[in-house]
């Protein structure tokens, strides 16, 4: 079993949702025996909080539920998962200081949107202070890098 975590700061915007796309898509693909997935903030403002109602609002409408409590990024997660998946730079230098200052090696620790070909930036842009608009467009990016991902996972682990 490949266990996947999915990290943004607050862990009701981006995350939940990249987790949700990812799960419909292991399942659609029936994979569910082969992937966990999980999904983090660096911050702890909304330990224990509902998805944004935005972005839920958003991924329905996309045909996507979201299912998560808000949690944060724990040292324990790099022991726990196989793949770290940060949404933007930021939230990649915080988990990564983090294992240095605890001496962990930890391999498979990624930028989200490396997997996309060619992406126009390297940031899933964090839509909580945006309209509508940033929902769909994270949504889209979300759906795409997660295509991308769930194809070089295959290729990893000759699936
Ligand atoms: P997320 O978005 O990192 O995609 O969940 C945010 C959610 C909450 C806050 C910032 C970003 N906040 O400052 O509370």
């Amino acid at each position: 079993m490949i266990k996947v975590l999915f990290v943004c700061l607050g862990n009701i915007c981006r995350s939940p949702l990249a987790e949700a796309i990812f799960k419909a898509e292991v399942k659609k693909r029936g994979m569910e025996h082969l992937l966990q997935m999980d999904s983090a903030g660096t911050a702890g403002y909304h330990i224990g909080d509902a998805p944004d109602p935005r972005s839920y609002r958003n991924a329905l409408q996309n045909g996507i539920s979201i299912d998560h409590r808000g949690r944060q990024f724990q040292f324990n997660d790099f022991q726990d998962f196989d793949y770290i998946l940060a949404m933007d730079q930021s939230n990649l230098r915080h988990i990564t200081q983090m294992a240095k200052q605890q001496g962990i090696e930890h391999s498979n620790i990624y930028l989200m949107r490396s997997f996309q070909v060619d992406p126009d930036s390297q940031e899933v842009p964090d839509p909580y202070y945006g309209g509508h608009q940033g929902f769909q467009e994270v949504f889209d990016i979300l759906s795409d890098a997660n295509r991308r991902f769930l194809a070089y996972l295959k290729g990893q682990h000759q699936w």
